[in-house]
């Protein structure tokens, strides 16, 4: 992406004279892979991007259905509740939110660009609704087939299967990117249909911790794909634990992010890093007793345990070790061994480097145990 224009440069080359209020301090930066984001409230981030900026945008806006109801998870009954964020305010209010969300989307759309929004039964009539009342070009709605849904326990329904994803340009005048060919190269040579059938996420993508309606990032791709291409700026004004952002971070377009939860966005940053961030250990030792555990038992038949405390050891050795990685310069501009981040950054300050050249820190911590 050598050529590619940044997030901020790309925003403010629309509108030098933009009567918008600033942007307020992005909560995570990073330059050098075009992504940003902000914590707050979307109608207020919104408002300050200037307008015809961005060439896509994906939005999974609360479902309203967390409201007591019960549903299948794990075989098991539990109550539906996504968290505050979900509650239903009732019919009228949910549909004036959703409605003022999409005319702060519409304005901030280039007219070519276009907008995905997900949802269930509980809130994409209202989205529908609301973007004919905005006068948007409806292109699709697209069927998202989940092949293993939960079952339905109350057995008066049928088991809900799928979510709408539905499509839509600027307005009426949009000639909206459409990546036809690549779709259908990617439907093994056959027109893309409306039903895609795509796996929830699976334990990998989860392996930072959950958000209760993460998408899957296979999702997102094809959503990437199909209606941006390499260096457009994409936003998603509700991005949760940001799987928007990392499929932004492998397609390389640019990405702006919003969430009013801090605890989603730091779940969000830790996915970032683990798509761009990779640790090695590695172990060797000399003369060294390979069979730690000394007593000798059959572990053919079930997982080994790792745990070395299961025997008789002594921690040896404790090393916590801070590495400040760059900014602009993708390399380790300072690393100290201490007892805590807030001692790293002391020393960090020390060195007279600015807090501003660093886009993050990482902890590496080594213990060292011998067996008695
Ligand atoms: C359905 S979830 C999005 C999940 C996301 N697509 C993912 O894959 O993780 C909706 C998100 O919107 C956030 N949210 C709700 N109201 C908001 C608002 N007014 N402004 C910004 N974020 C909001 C919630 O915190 C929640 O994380």
């Amino acid at each position: 992406m050598a050529n590619t224009p940044d997030v901020e440069s790309t925003l403010i080359s629309k509108d030098p004279f933009q009567e918008t209020s600033p942007l307020p301090q992005p909560v995570f930066n990073d330059p050098k892979h075009h992504i940003k984001i902000f914590q707050g409230d979307c109608l207020e981030i919104l408002a300050a991007i200037p307008e015809d900026s961005v060439d896509l945008i994906f939005a999974d806006p609360p479902y309203f259905l967390s409201n007591g109801g019960i549903t299948c998870h794990a075989g098991r009954m539990v109550s539906v509740n996504k968290g505050q964020w979900d509650r239903s305010r009732g019919a009228d209010a949910n549909h004036e939110f959703n409605r003022a969300w999409l005319a702060a989307c519409q304005r901030v759309l280039k007219p070519n660009g276009s907008i995905w929004v997900s949802g269930t039964s509980h809130a994409i009539h209202s989205v529908g609704f609301a973007m004919q009342q905005l006068e948007f070009k409806l292109l699709n709605d697209i069927s998202w087939v989940k092949p293993n849904p939960p079952p339905n326990l109350s057995c008066r329904y049928f088991t809900h299967a799928t979510e709408t994803l539905i499509w839509a340009a600027k307005n009426k005048k949009s000639r909206h990117t459409f990546n036809y060919k690549l779709m259908k190269e990617i439907n093994r040579g056959k027109q893309m249909k409306s039903v895609w059938e795509i796996l929830p996420p699976d334990r990998a993508e989860k392996r930072f911790g959950k958000h209760p309606t993460q998408k899957p990032v296979a999702l997102l791709e094809r959503v990437l794909l199909a209606a941006s291409n390499q260096g457009d700026l994409v936003l998603d004004p509700f991005m949760g634990s940001g799987t928007t952002a990392i499929a932004a971070l492998r397609l390389r377009r640019l990405f702006l992010g919003v969430d009013r939860d801090l605890g989603f966005l730091h779940l969000a940053v830790a996915r970032f890093f683990g798509e761009t961030c990779c640790v090695s250990v590695a172990v060797a030792a000399f003369h060294f007793d390979l069979d730690l555990r000394t007593t000798f038992v059959d572990r053919s038949g079930k997982q080994a345990d790792c745990s070395m405390m299961t025997f008789a050891s002594k921690l040896v050795h404790r090393e916590r070790k801070y590495f400040f990685v760059g900014m602009h310069q993708r390399e380790i501009i300072y690393s100290v061994v201490a007892p805590s981040i807030e001692e790293a950054w002391k020393s960090f300050q020390a060195s007279r480097q600015s807090k501003e050249q660093v886009l993050s820190i990482i902890k590496t911590e080594t213990e060292i145990y011998l067996a008695q």
